[in-house]
């Protein structure tokens, strides 16, 4: 196929826009023009001469001689708004909004088709690791049974240094925040909406299903404790963010994302820092591993790079899982054996333990663990921030019947 000249009109020039104008540089092989630059801060210092911006987003919109936006800025609804106008225009577009395509997945969908144009997003899951073009070539036609991972950089920055350096959550997420990993609002990496945005995206390409992300549980690592890493430590585990989608039967999923005990004879336990791994269990393919930095300037930018490139060669992905709708359900009706460390006796009982294996109960802290229904924890969940418990996925398989 030959490659289409490319005239780039860019939206966003922080962390991720600035990565990508490196990588740009640095790619010698690989012409692509960006025309002009849509910002919104007017009092930011830049580092290249002014004229290459703009404030009105219409002066790139409306150009006809772009061919191709890409669109790296925070504020997901205004994203979402550039994307549309520039879809139905007919330019096709690069992103890596994961809260954007997540939330409006299906709309962005039907609209590539409406209007006959690519929207490719790699980075906007797992950042370097090509993880949404795997499932879509690779795993086309491969039986899925399940994919978790890491896919949050900066938990797992926070983690990690916690872990290995027994530094404080806050300045861990400090640290995180000054080296470009986290989003403008941290809440979203610490509260684990970001690995949940993220599951959604690879969701909608691994099984075809596009989940509303309001469906989904999610719980973060903000409510961590000394006490949680030592009982980990104790047991030889790392305390990780790990998003789980799988199968519970032939046409059902399951999905959530929720801190898990990884120990060191597993793949995800020496992913650690800005890391992103991603496993993958397969019916022929069997168990497979990706890793590589998930958050970043450079890693984001080069995985937008890989898409322009990819887009000027008419790449699109085709939702080959979706078009095939051999999964039709979603269910939270799934069983889980979790860590739970609380003090309230009241608490406790809210999460409607099926059975227990392990109790503690010391001076300042009491832990369980036993099974519970995903089910019951999802109707907790507008809660569990502002109880004083922590959870913990033990990972151990639990017989669903
Ligand atoms: N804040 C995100 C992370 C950036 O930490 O993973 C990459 O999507």
């Amino acid at each position: 196929m030959t490659q289409q000249k490319l005239r780039i009109g860019l939206f966003g020039y922080g962390c991720v826009g600035q990565g990508l104008h490196d990588v740009l540089n640095s790619s010698k092989g690989f012409k692509a023009d960006i025309v002009k630059i849509c910002v919104k801060d007017r009092s930011k210092k830049r580092r290249l001469p002014m004229e290459n911006f703009t404030y009105d987003k219409n002066e790139i919109l409306n150009d006809e001689s772009i061919n191709l936006i890409v669109e790296l800025i925070d504020d997901a609804e205004e994203a979402f708004s550039i994307v549309t106008t520039a879809m139905k225009s007919g330019k096709s577009v690069v992103t890596a909004n994961k809260m954007m395509v997540a939330k409006h997945f299906k709309e962005l969908f039907d609209l590539q088709k409406k209007h006959n144009v690519s929207l490719l997003y790699e980075a906007s899951a797992g950042a370097s690791i090509p993880i949404i073009r795997n499932l879509e070539e690779y795993y086309d036609n491969e039986l899925l049974y399940s994919l978790r991972g890491i896919l949050n950089g900066t938990s797992n920055y926070i983690l990690t240094k916690m872990h290995n350096e027994g530094i404080t959550y806050e300045a861990a997420l400090k640290e995180a925040q000054e080296k470009g990993f986290a989003e403008t609002d941290p809440t979203l990496d610490v509260d684990g909406w970001d690995a949940k945005y993220k599951l959604c995206i690879i969701t909608g390409h691994a099984y075809g299903l596009f989940l509303e992300p309001g469906e989904v549980f999610h719980y973060g690592i903000r409510n961590i404790s000394d006490f949680d890493i030592r009982y980990a430590k104790e047991k030889g585990f790392k305390i990780k963010l790990v998003p789980y989608v799988g199968k519970t039967n032939e046409n059902t999923i399951t999905s959530f994302v929720l801190p898990r005990f990884i120990s060191s004879d597993k793949y995800l336990y020496n992913v650690d820092n800005e890391y992103n791994g991603v496993i993958t269990e397969a019916a022929f393919a069997d168990k497979q591993f990706f890793s590589g930095k998930g958050a970043g300037g450079h890693a984001t930018g080069s995985a937008v790079l890989s898409d322009i490139s990819a887009n000027s060669y008419g790449y699109r992905y085709e939702y080959k899982k979706y078009c095939q709708g051999t999964v039709s359900r979603y269910t939270r009706d799934y069983k889980l054996e979790i860590y739970l460390r609380y003090k309230d006796e009241k608490e406790r009982e809210l999460f409607g333990f099926e059975e227990v294996s392990e109790y503690f109960s010391g001076k300042f802290n009491k832990y369980v663990i036993g099974v519970i229904n995903l089910g019951r924890l999802y109707k907790l969940r507008d809660k569990l921030n502002n109880m004083d418990v922590f959870i913990v996925n033990t990972g151990r398989k639990v017989d669903q019947k």
